[in-house]
């Protein structure tokens, strides 16, 4: 197989971070295949997939197709994968893992169609070159992705390796923290672009106002991460990467100077959390975006020009205690209406019951999962008065 040559790329993301990823795939140039729920189809060299690796914001991983076939027992699994020159793609000194997602009627065992195709790879570079590589769990090195649904089977070089939603600056997650890619997508849905100012009172660990910076300054976050899977490969263009990188940094750079970006106030009533956030952006490099102070959410500064003012309220199902929390949620239903006119306000919450005693009526309830748990981003237009709902 010839990575020099498109192929299908499949992007994975989080249940219901589709239509966000589409966008930003689209954005990039890229021709949009089949949309699934849990990730976009495309096609791409394994050269292209560097720039998605680089750019993408809600996505997991970037999967380029190396084959495709019909497969009905572990034995002809073990044929088919063998067929691939894997000489050509993996050194012998490198170190493989493989993951599976497998829906067949013939495997029990899930670990099983790994282990069979692991083997079928290390035994082909083995006869052909005389050494192979290592296997185990560790996501750093080679990751190939199998999906094996009924009969048919696609096997993929996973080129992110781990997930693009790590994006290694929460060295301090502090409770709860919101998934980085998920952070992204509610900042996106918002229209949040730098221009108006952002409040995030409950910042906890600080994830969505430095996905905001990210965002505002037009920040690659593949720019935080020193480590992809397709880094690996033999076919991999050093050449290529460097000069992506460092224009992508350049471009950057540029846009960011050409913006005035406005404040984005980050708060929360706990010390460590406010400790964790700001540790977090400067490891991010947008600690000078961010405005942090300690404080009840009702204390907190609300700029006069008006913007986005953003919440993610603990609801109730791993931390908080439900009875507290009611009066936490009317609390924020009165300092919307009281202090935030202008605004559009939000709350992402996973709990309706709750979201229930803001007491003022919403524009929008836009779906979301964080891990399994079914969430609302709730969307406020706050002006002088906003009536309570009857
Ligand atoms: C679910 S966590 C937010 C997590 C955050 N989105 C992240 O990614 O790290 C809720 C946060 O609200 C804070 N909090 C709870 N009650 C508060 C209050 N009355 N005023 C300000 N912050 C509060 C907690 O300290 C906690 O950090």
């Amino acid at each position: 197989m010839d990575m020099k040559e498109k192929s299908t790329v499949l992007i994975t993301c989080s249940s219901g971070l589709a239509p966000y990823l589409q966008a930003e795939i689209e954005e990039l140039g890229f021709q949009i295949g089949p949309v699934h729920d849990t990730g976009v189809e495309t096609r791409a060299t394994l050269n292209e997939t560097m720039l998605l690796n680089l750019k993408l914001r809600t996505a997991y991983n970037v999967l380029y197709l190396l084959k495709e076939f019909r497969c009905m027992d572990p034995n002809q699994l073990y044929k088919n994968v063998g067929l691939v020159e894997w000489e050509k793609i993996i050194d012998s000194d490198e170190y493989l893992t493989v993951i599976s997602r497998v829906n067949t009627m013939s495997i029990k065992n899930s670990m099983f169609p790994s282990v069979k195709t692991k083997d079928a790879v290390v035994d082909r570079i083995l006869e052909k070159t005389g050494s192979r590589p290592d296997s185990g769990p560790e996501r750093d090195n080679i990751v190939l992705g199998l999906y094996w649904y009924q009969e048919n089977c696609r096997l993929y070089l996973n080129t992110s390796g781990r997930k693009l939603s790590d994006r290694t600056y929460r060295k301090i997650p502090h409770k709860a923290p919101l998934r980085e890619s998920l952070a992204a997508a509610l900042i996106l849905e918002s229209g949040y672009d730098g221009t108006m100012p952002l409040v995030l009172p409950m910042c906890g660990s600080g994830t969505l106002a430095i996905e905001a910076a990210l965002i505002a300054t037009g920040r690659s976050p593949g720019l935080l991460r020193a480590n992809f899977c397709f880094m690996h490969t033999k076919g991999f263009d050093k050449t290529a990467w460097q000069n992506l990188r460092r224009q992508t940094l350049n471009a950057d750079k540029k846009n960011a100077k050409k913006k005035n970006i406005k404040p984005i106030i980050a708060t929360d009533i706990d010390p460590e959390a406010i400790d964790a956030a700001k540790k977090n952006a400067l490891t991010a490099g947008v600690e000078h975006l961010i405005e942090f102070d300690v404080c009840d959410f009702t204390e907190t500064t609300i700029p006069e020009e008006p913007g986005i003012i953003m919440l993610n309220p603990e609801y109730g199902m791993r931390l908080g205690d439900t009875e507290e929390l009611t009066q936490t949620y009317e609390k924020i239903g009165d300092f919307f209406k009281q202090s935030c006119p202008g605004y559009t306000g939000y709350i992402f919450t996973g709990n309706p019951d709750l979201a229930k005693k803001v007491g003022l009526r919403t524009s929008r309830k836009i779906p979301f999962f964080n891990g399994d748990i079914d969430c609302r981003l709730l969307k406020y237009e706050l002006y002088e008065g906003s009536r309570k709902k009857t």
